[in-house]
């Protein structure tokens, strides 16, 4: 089995693309990402030099080089995108360009190249707020509240046209937030705990009582596998692990493990349009699939806290050069 795989430099993307060169010794993986701020090839030093895996680094955005790159490939996994919340409230054109322009193209091309499966990776988001002892499943409507939300909808539609149009297979996975190891610290879990390490102020938007669904992401990549390998054409799979946090229990829990002080934590300026609560129900893809969260929510947070504690290098190159001028941007007069 030959994998073109998009964005597999960033969090998500390079933690699957592990999980399947353990996995699958035998699948080939070509790795295509255009290495924006969020890509970052050091999150996968330890398996550049396998046989089975290669780097190409590209925008899905240009036809052209997707083109040359998918030839031969079986399966499409779309995990490239724009993907912060806060920067597209800054502005939207990239959101736009990579998650939807971007998702078209590959989808072109991937009918062009007779790809076998194209899997779009979406999100939970593109369902919006929902209310408490409410749980959105894959037939809720669709009601995105950030344009990063709204560009990753537009996207699911173009991948659910292309299946109805021209008969593509395809899968689309929904996953709640994610969190462990190479996340970019612009996202709350890194963010908090580097912050933590240096004794820095740890800024929490509003009242600190929004509340997410957190996935181990090596949960997720478990998800991902099993959607690839055995979901059904043309379906939408949501997952999420039943582990809902407010940001105030997220943020101490981290705190205590790194044995640093509640009162490091700061309000600030909420969010614009901030989701109040986000909760799927994953009930699909257990019964259907057999997949199941793993990981507790204390097991996978101690684990993370002690990644970012083991890995100071990377930490400081990800801290470095932009990222001062981002947070300086996104937090100095909130
Ligand atoms: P990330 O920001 O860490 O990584 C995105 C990757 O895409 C980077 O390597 C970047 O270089 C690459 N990329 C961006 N634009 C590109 C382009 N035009 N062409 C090629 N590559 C490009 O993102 P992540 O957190 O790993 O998320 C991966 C996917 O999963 C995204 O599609 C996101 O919407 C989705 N998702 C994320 C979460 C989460 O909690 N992080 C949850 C659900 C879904
Ligand atoms: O639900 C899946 C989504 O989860 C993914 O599709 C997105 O790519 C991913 O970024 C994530 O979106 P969120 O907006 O939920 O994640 P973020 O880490 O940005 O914020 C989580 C919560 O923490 C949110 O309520 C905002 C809050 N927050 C975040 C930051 C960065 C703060 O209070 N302070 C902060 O500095």
């Amino acid at each position: 089995m030959r994998l073109f795989i998009t964005g597999g430099a960033g969090f998500i993307g390079s933690n699957f693309i592990r999980h399947l060169l353990k996995q699958y010794p035998d699948y080939k993986v070509i790795n295509f990402d255009k290495l924006t701020y969020a890509g970052n090839l050091d999150n996968l030093r330890d398996v550049a030099d396998n046989s089975k895996y290669s780097f190409i680094r590209g925008d899905i955005c240009d036809r052209q080089a997707v083109d040359e790159a998918i030839k031969g490939a079986d399966v499409v996994i779309n995990f490239a995108a724009e993907s912060h919340v806060d920067r597209s409230i800054e502005g939207a054109n990239e959101f736009i360009k990579t998650n939807v322009l971007g998702t078209q193209t590959l989808l072109d091309a991937a009918r062009t190249a007779h790809v076998y499966r194209f899997m779009q990776i979406s999100t939970d988001e593109v369902m919006g707020s929902c209310e408490a002892n409410e749980y959105f499943t894959e037939s809720s409507p669709l009601r995105p509240n950030s344009p990063y939300a709204a560009s990753k909808t537009a996207a699911e539609h173009f991948v659910r046209a292309a299946h109805i149009t021209f008969g593509m297979d395809v899968v689309t996975t929904r996953a709640s937030n994610n969190y462990g190891p190479y996340q970019f610290p612009e996202k709350l879990i890194p963010l908090m705990i580097t912050n933590a390490v240096e004794d820095q102020a740890l800024p929490v938007y509003g009242d600190g009582k929004n509340v997410r669904d957190w996935l181990y992401v090596e949960d997720c990549c478990r998800a991902i596998d099993a959607v690839m390998h055995k979901g059904r054409s043309g379906e939408v799979y949501n997952i999420g692990s039943r582990a809902e946090k407010t940001n105030l229990e997220v943020i101490t829990t981290l705190l205590d493990l790194l044995g640093k002080p509640h009162s490091l934590i700061t309000y600030v300026k909420d969010r614009l349009g901030h989701d109040r609560r986000y909760a799927t129900d994953p009930t699909k893809i257990e019964q259907e699939l057999g997949w199941q969260a793993q990981e507790s929510f204390e097991s996978g947070m101690e684990k993370t806290v002690r990644w970012y504690q083991s890995h100071t290098k990377w930490v400081a190159r990800t801290r470095s050069g932009d990222y001062i001028k981002y947070y300086e941007r996104m937090y100095s007069s909130r």
